[in-house]
């Protein structure tokens, strides 16, 4: 199976070179690996937390698509779509906020940090922070845990919140007994560069020293590299290529062969108003026909539209039945499935605990069920019925089945459940024979321990 590689884009701020190079550039291409299950998102709900400004979330959002559409994204591969087009994550936020413990949200640094400026300003601690920021790393959880992540690359300021997603998936699979959320892992790419920004910090909005990536066309790109800062070396005196930004800036985007030539140029002593020229003529020639494409797709939002609402449409076949197996586990059950839980009390603690079903709606909106085990292991998922009744009354069947009259088909990694010639229901598919062999085992006990409950 592919590795499932999900991450997130604050809808903001404008991209800029840094974000190019640094997340942008590694994401589309790691987007292309055949190993990858990419899932790519744009964070507007975390944007309402940073900004109240709606023309400006706005702009961020259709300007961020169209880069990452321009830069080579292929919606056909990549699951791409937006935060706020998923009900199922603010629902799983909900849910992962009652078993968040308070303490664990005291320490996450973004608020921390505003904890600390209101207490060096003498205000009350909590002056001025909102709710919003308090929750923000239960939100990244959701959308994590919603689609069974297993890697995310994200930059270094982010571990701690995907160490709290991770956290939160253990603390559920553990009250429940079951493993229902992948526990996710921070992807952090060493190699990938930071770029400097005009002054020589690192390129960040906060620092107001971006250069651009599409916006304001290449005039603007040419006149803000124009800007960047150098010493006062003059025309002729060698240039330090480890010490100028202009030479990192120009590494990040060149050959082996032609950052050595350019290094060679510093150290002969080319101006720098040649320099920046030599950077710009670089820069230009990769972004010039992405920001074509850029410029096409901004012309035409609703062509965008379009493929953001096929990519929620691809993330919400995954995320809708988990959520609904999740509101099952908690309670939350459709009453067409009463007898299941009207049958529960009468089992008492020390019978042990029974095997249960589960009822979903798919995302194509047909009713389903998944078997569990006592111990929670998923037995048997059930095909899909348009009326709900059915399912009901498959269940009905499965219950007073036992193992004698079950009819299983043995497949090499996995079983499937038969009832008048038709398969009714799989199991998933196991490791090995072994595991497979198993897991017949379980599903023998819990067919024939839910036939002596009937
Ligand atoms: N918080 C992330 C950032 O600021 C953006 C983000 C939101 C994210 N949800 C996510 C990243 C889920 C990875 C996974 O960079």
């Amino acid at each position: 199976m592919n590795t499932r590689v999900l991450t997130g884009i604050t809808t903001t701020g404008t991209p800029h070179l840094g974000n190019y190079v640094g997340a942008i550039r590694p994401a589309v291409e790691a987007s292309r690996r055949d190993d990858v299950d990419a899932f790519y998102f744009m964070a507007d709900y975390h944007a309402l937390i940073k900004s109240d400004d709606a023309a400006r979330i706005e702009r961020s959002r259709l300007e961020i698509a169209a880069t990452w559409l321009a830069t080579g994204l292929d919606p056909q591969r990549v699951t791409f779509y937006r935060q706020s087009d998923i009900p199922e994550i603010p629902e799983l936020t909900w849910f992962l906020t009652c078993i968040a413990s308070k303490g664990m949200l005291n320490r996450a640094h973004a608020y921390k940090a505003a904890v600390d400026r209101n207490t060096e300003a003498g205000e009350d601690v909590d002056a001025g922070i909102t709710a919003g920021l308090y929750m923000y790393p239960v939100l990244m959880a959701a959308d994590i845990l919603a689609f069974d992540a297993s890697q995310v690359p994200v930059g270094r300021d982010q571990i701690q919140h995907i160490e709290m997603a991770r956290d939160l998936g253990q603390r559920f699979n553990h009250l429940h007994g079951h493993e229902f959320f992948v526990l996710p892992e921070a992807l952090i790419e060493e190699q990938v560069a930071t770029l400097p920004g005009l002054d020589g910090r690192k390129m960040s909005k906060s620092y107001d020293n971006t250069i651009p990536l599409f916006a304001g066309g290449k005039k603007q790109l040419r006149e803000t590299i124009m800007r960047i800062v150098t010493d006062s070396r003059l025309p002729g005196e060698p240039k330090d290529p480890d010490n100028c930004a202009l030479f990192t800036i120009f590494r990040a985007f060149a050959s082996d062969a032609e950052t050595a030539a350019f290094r060679q140029a510093l150290l002969d002593g080319i101006g720098w108003g040649e320099a920046k020229q030599v950077l710009y003529e670089r820069v230009e020639a990769d972004v010039a026909p992405m920001r074509e494409r850029y410029e096409a797709l901004m012309a035409d939002p609703a062509a965008i539209e379009t493929i953001l609402l096929e990519g929620a449409r691809k993330a919400r076949a995954i995320a809708t039945p988990k959520l609904a197996a999740l509101r099952e586990v908690l309670g939350l059950r459709m009453m067409t499935t009463a007898p299941t839980s009207v049958a529960r009390p009468t089992v008492s603690p020390k019978q042990g605990k029974m095997p249960r079903f589960a009822s979903f709606r798919d995302a194509d909106g047909n009713f389903r069920f998944r078997l569990f085990s006592a111990e929670g292991e998923e037995l048997l998922l059930s095909k899909s019925f348009a009326d709900p009744k059915e399912a009901g009354a498959l269940q009905k069947q499965i219950k007073s089945l036992g193992a004698g009259a079950a009819v299983l088909q043995i497949r090499p990694l996995g079983m499937s459940l038969d009832l008048e010639g038709e398969m009714v229901a799989r199991t998933p598919d196991y490791r090995d024979e072994q595991a497979r062999d198993d897991a017949l085992a379980q599903l023998r006990d819990a067919l024939d321990r839910l036939a002596a409950q009937e």
